[in-house]
């Protein structure tokens, strides 16, 4: 199993220091700094455009792991890719495209292209887009917002993607996000994911304490 990754999202951070919080995050070990897009109409909340990305970007130089909760992604995956994202992560579920052409167009972009799907979307819909995706990411919580329980239904998911993706022979990274803590990443990480997304239980206490909470994730408490 390739080296576990921890992607804080930075939906849980101070926004008022939002550079700060990413030079600590960056300093405290995070692998991927994971940044929650949403628009309002494809999940019930409004968060971080494209320039808030760019003014993020001359802080770390880790991957920028950008997820794309929007309807229409077409419309702006150029923009976040232009403002700095590493990884454009896009959801099965939006109606406003093509999966497949959005990913081509990602890598095209010379990014890598991640697919996602939400807690109640098999992972048969993944199927198509295995020869194409860099990464996968699966829900465990409904999208929209941070601090929410984890979903336990989606481990049987998490272990038959992670079949999945041994039967393409591809390095595809297999991506895990919502709810996770101490306890729910050992149970991601037995069931094959090896990038774990943590808001809340990454950005608890202050930025002396974000080593910590990334190491007891990694199970190294
Ligand atoms: C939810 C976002 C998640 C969320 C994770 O729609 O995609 O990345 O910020 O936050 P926690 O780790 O607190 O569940
Ligand atoms: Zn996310």
């Amino acid at each position: 199993m390739s080296k576990i990754k921890i992607a804080p999202s930075i939906l849980s951070a101070d926004f008022s220091r939002l550079g700060e919080e990413v030079k600590a995050i960056d300093a405290a070990g995070a692998d991927y700094i994971h940044v929650d897009v949403m628009d309002g109409h494809f999940v019930p909340n409004l968060t971080i455009g494209p320039v808030v990305v760019k003014s993020i970007r001359p802080h770390s130089k880790k991957i920028f792991d950008v997820h794309l909760m929007i309807e229409n992604p077409d419309a702006f995956v150029e923009a976040y890719a232009k403002a700095g994202a590493d990884i454009i992560t896009v959801h099965t579920e939006a109606r406003q495209q093509d999966v497949r052409a959005t990913c081509q167009r990602i890598k095209s972009l010379g990014k890598k292209c991640g697919i996602v799907i939400k807690p109640k979307t098999p992972a048969s819909a993944l199927a198509p887009l295995m020869d194409l995706a860099d990464l996968i990411l699966i829900m465990t919580v409904e999208p929209g917002f941070g601090g929410q329980s984890f979903m336990a239904d989606q481990l049987e998911k998490i272990k038959t993607v992670r079949d999945m993706i041994a039967g393409t022979g591809r390095d595809i990274d297999l991506e895990v996000d919502g709810g996770i803590n101490a306890q729910t990443a050992k149970q991601v990480i037995a069931a094959g994911a090896n990038v774990l997304v943590a808001g809340s239980a990454v950005f608890t206490g202050d930025a002396k304490d974000y080593a910590k909470n990334i190491q007891e994730l990694l199970g190294n408490a």
